[in-house]
């Protein structure tokens, strides 16, 4: 490979097109920027989309995730079971609430809530569990028939982390719709995106309510309540809520995604098979089976340590200096100082997340990547894994067994 190669693969690109562009200087033109008319049909038609009752559109997955802890009644000291191999967002809203994140491990191949520890978990019953927060990594869905079953007998709510899982169904639902409040992220590298931004499905009117009130500063009514019509100027403040409403500039941009959303699947499905096809059977690398049951947001193979003399971040230096962009998801949140400190956790406490996260790397996925790119993402990979082998499993002939050429 060549050191003065020019090519840059980014590990995530989003998709935009004249559509988006001329939504936005629609809202802009329009003369009302802030949550309005774009905003409530970009609700309508994202709750049309995945069936729920409800939809509420906010500034981030984040802030819809503490939004839905906040109305299912979570209170201070209670338990929220989640998994460590998750981003920040996920555990630090249980903080939010004065609550705990009781962590769970993961299942090695599809880095998702393991049901049986769950359930263990809720059965050994030391904490009062009051919700779980199950993550679908990668846009894997996690055994949603399981969660619900553990869940139902003991009323524990379930807020599903779809922040990588959109639009993907399960058993015929869309995930976010399978428990009792589902949060999406439209953050600039996910399915599809506003920027920055989010949207929160649910069924339930009552928790409805209760977020859209604390989604502007608890106040009763929004400004598009008070502005749009004469004499609607008056409300009043009915708790200390947060300022988590979406704008109509995104919410434009939102409403474009959301119509190319299926089409945006089926070019990552279509990727997916691609990386499976070509590098299955490969010793040296780990890779996701292939599941309709997936959004494919990420892409997460794992460096097989036995097979291969690289660390896995000296793979990702190798990537990167032939212009390969790639992630790593995650650094599990147990070893992260301020869980570590404050909950006093030790590595091997979640040996499946800590074994996962050490070897796993992202690699690029997103419908606009091309096939020229893809496949030299692929003949990459191969190349730095094959010239990579322990000498007891190395093909001969290959970089790692020739003698070194005399000079
Ligand atoms: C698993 C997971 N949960 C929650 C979030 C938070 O989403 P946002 O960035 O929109 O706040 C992210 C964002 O990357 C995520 O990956």
């Amino acid at each position: 490979m060549s050191s003065s190669f020019k090519k840059i693969i980014p590990f995530a690109k989003p998709s935009i097109g004249t559509d988006e562009e001329d939504a936005v200087l629609r809202v802009l033109r329009s003369g009302w920027l802030t949550t309005g008319r774009e905003t409530l049909a970009f609700e309508k038609e994202f709750q049309e989309f995945v069936s729920s009752k409800h939809a509420l559109a906010v500034t981030s997955g984040t802030a819809g995730l503490h939004l839905a802890l906040e109305a299912s009644g979570v209170e201070a000291d209670q338990f929220v079971i989640t998994t460590p191999y998750t981003f920040a967002a996920t555990a630090e809203i249980i903080r939010y609430m004065h609550a705990h994140p009781l962590f769970v491990d993961i299942l090695p191949d599809s880095y998702n809530i393991d049901p049986e520890l769950v359930a263990k978990a809720v059965r050994e019953n030391k904490h009062h569990v009051a919700a779980i927060i199950p993550v679908h990594i990668a846009g894997n869905i996690c055994d949603m028939k399981s969660l619900c079953e553990i869940t139902a007998e003991k009323n524990i709510h379930i807020i599903e982390d779809c922040a990588h899982a959109f639009p993907v169904k399960y058993n015929g639902k869309y995930a976010g719709t399978l428990g009792q409040i589902g949060v999406y992220s439209f953050y600039a590298n996910k399915t599809i995106t506003t920027g920055e931004g989010g949207m929160i499905a649910t069924d339930n009117t009552e928790y409805t309510q209760r977020m859209k009130v604390m989604r502007t500063h608890g106040i009763d009514r929004e400004a598009w309540d008070r502005y749009s019509a004469q004499n609607k100027w008056y409300y009043e403040i009915i708790e200390p809520g947060f300022k988590y409403n979406l704008s109509d500039i995104a919410s434009a941009i939102g409403r474009v995604q959301l119509t190319r959303a299926n089409d945006f699947l089926e070019k990552r499905r279509h990727i997916a098979n691609i990386y499976i096809r070509e590098l299955s059977g490969l010793d040296f690398l780990h890779i996701p089976a292939y599941t309709d049951d997936h959004a494919w947001h990420l892409f997460m193979i794992r460096i097989q340590p036995e097979y291969c003399t690289l660390s896995r971040n000296v793979f990702i230096e190798k990537l990167s200096e032939n212009g390969i962009g790639t992630s790593v998801h995650y650094t599990p949140l147990h070893i992260m100082p301020y869980y570590k400190n404050k909950y006093g956790y030790k590595p091997d406490d979640f040996p499946v997340s800590l074994a996962n996260s050490q070897a796993c790397i992202s690699l690029p996925i997103y419908p606009d990547l091309d096939e020229e790119d893809l496949m030299y993402i692929i003949q990459t990979v191969k190349k730095i894994g094959q010239a990579h082998r322990p000498v007891h499993t190395a093909v001969p002939g290959s970089a790692a067994t020739s003698p070194k050429p005399e000079k």
